[in-house]
């Protein structure tokens, strides 16, 4: 087997720590790869006036495939004062490389998976009939479009002549929105693109039909966000009818979901849904497996190849600096393992991901957020396994 090369890019905080844990459970697993190291994030604003350097794109433009840990992000008066002195008042923007990356590579495809693992205490637990308490099995894959809509960047506050001039060709701005003072009206936009929204859907049915699913869920608003809410609805609909006959579409509205996934949330298997509805209902189904220590994500362009997995969570920064890391490497891990499945390693992915299920279920080596502890250096003596222990106990079940 020949050896791939893996753009890590560790990024701030506690994403160097289980990065570096995660990449000894690929080695222990077997999986052969060349790890070439991305620069991103803070150190690399501060220092470069750019979070995101240029030679970390084209590593990724080479290599195709990055783990990502995670960055830090401040805001834009306390990004622009960290800067070397010599970078200082040249007029030089903070962006979130997160962004810029997606936004570069054009990452549209973004699958964020919920899965339970049994015996993890963090499990959404219910009371069912006669009172007894239940544990729904959560197997739910978010497929979350990651360029568009709310997120898209097409915004603007005391909106240009031009612009103020095409909204107020629509009758509901006129009716609705004329009467605000132009410098006190903000506007950002939501859109959808046929191209991007046909991807995303698509994605989602394949998913659905390799994993033998009868039907997929659109999670927006179309009774009330007609135009783009409603493109996805429809691109769904019909694609189940020219292509995926046996797979149907299920319309249930972003706020109906939040409050179905607490009641039922073992109904969902496949979900799909705009930038902004899709992050909502992604992190709301990974508090329902464990949040943050178990979230992970990809992002990737079907067309140039190029895909980034991450954990969900950020950096972490008070966990930063302990002498012990404390913090859960299983998201980062978790994410390797979606890496695997991408690139088809299937059979070391199914390894990693039993070893860490195997872990869980033993419930003998617990990260701090698993046994409910507040994090501090603490926990280590009060029973909770470090980042490189809990990585151990999963290179043990191997
Ligand atoms: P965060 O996810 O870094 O941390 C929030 C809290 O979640 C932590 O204090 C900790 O209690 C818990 N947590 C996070 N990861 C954990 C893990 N692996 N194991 C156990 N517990 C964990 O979010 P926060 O505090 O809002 O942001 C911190 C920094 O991270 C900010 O600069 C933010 O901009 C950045 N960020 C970066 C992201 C990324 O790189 N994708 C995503 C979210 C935030
Ligand atoms: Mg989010």
């Amino acid at each position: 087997m020949s050896k791939r090369t893996i753009v890590a890019m560790p990024g701030d905080g506690i994403g160097k720590a289980v990065l570096e844990e995660c990449i000894r459970v690929l080695d222990a697993a077997g999986f052969k790869a060349n790890y070439v190291q991305g620069d991103i994030g803070w150190e690399f604003w501060c220092k470069e006036g750019n979070p995101l350097p240029d030679r970390t794109l084209k590593l990724l433009e080479e290599h195709k495939i990055g783990l990502f840990g995670a960055i830090t992000s401040k805001p834009k008066d306390k990004a622009a004062a960290e800067l070397v002195p010599e970078l200082q008042g040249k007029g030089i923007q903070y962006y979130s490389p997160i962004v810029g990356m997606r936004q570069f590579f054009d990452l549209d495809i973004c699958m964020r998976p919920c899965r339970t693992f049994k015996g993890n205490p963090l499990n959404f637990v219910r009371r069912g009939k006669d009172n007894k308490i239940e544990e729904p099995e959560v197997d739910v894959m978010i497929f979350r479009q990651n360029t568009e809509g709310l997120y898209g960047g097409v915004e603007w506050t005391n909106p240009s002549d031009k612009v103020y001039d095409a909204l107020m060709s629509h009758p509901k701005f006129v009716d609705n929105f004329s009467w605000c003072p132009r410098p006190e009206l903000a506007v950002s936009t939501r859109i959808f693109t046929k191209k991007y929204v046909t991807r995303i859907v698509r994605a989602a049915f394949e998913y659905a039909k390799k994993r033998g699913f009868e039907k997929i869920t659109v999670c927006e608003k179309p009774n009330v966000i007609r135009e783009t809410s409603g493109m996805m609805l429809k691109v769904a609909q019909e694609m189940s009818k020219a292509e995926y006959p046996n797979i149907w579409v299920e319309d249930v509205n972003i706020d109906a979901m939040m409050m179905w996934l607490t009641k039922n949330p073992e109904n969902y298997n496949v979900i799909v849904a705009g930038n902004m509805f899709g992050d909502i209902v992604s992190d709301a189904f990974a508090g329902l497996i464990g949040g943050l220590g178990f979230a992970t994500s990809a992002q990737f362009n079907p067309e140039n190849g190029i895909a980034v997995f991450e954990p969900t969570h950020g950096s972490a920064p008070k966990y930063a600096n302990y002498d012990v890391s404390i913090v859960n490497p299983i998201a980062m891990i978790l994410s390797a393992v979606m890496m695997l499945e991408h690139i088809g390693e299937n059979e070391i992915a199914e390894r990693i991901r039993k070893a860490t299920a195997e872990v869980v279920a033993e419930g003998k080596v617990r990260a701090y957020d698993m046994m409910k502890l507040k994090g501090s250096p603490e926990v280590i003596n009060n029973g909770a396994a470090s980042t490189k222990q809990m990585a151990d106990a999963i290179i043990a079940k191997l």
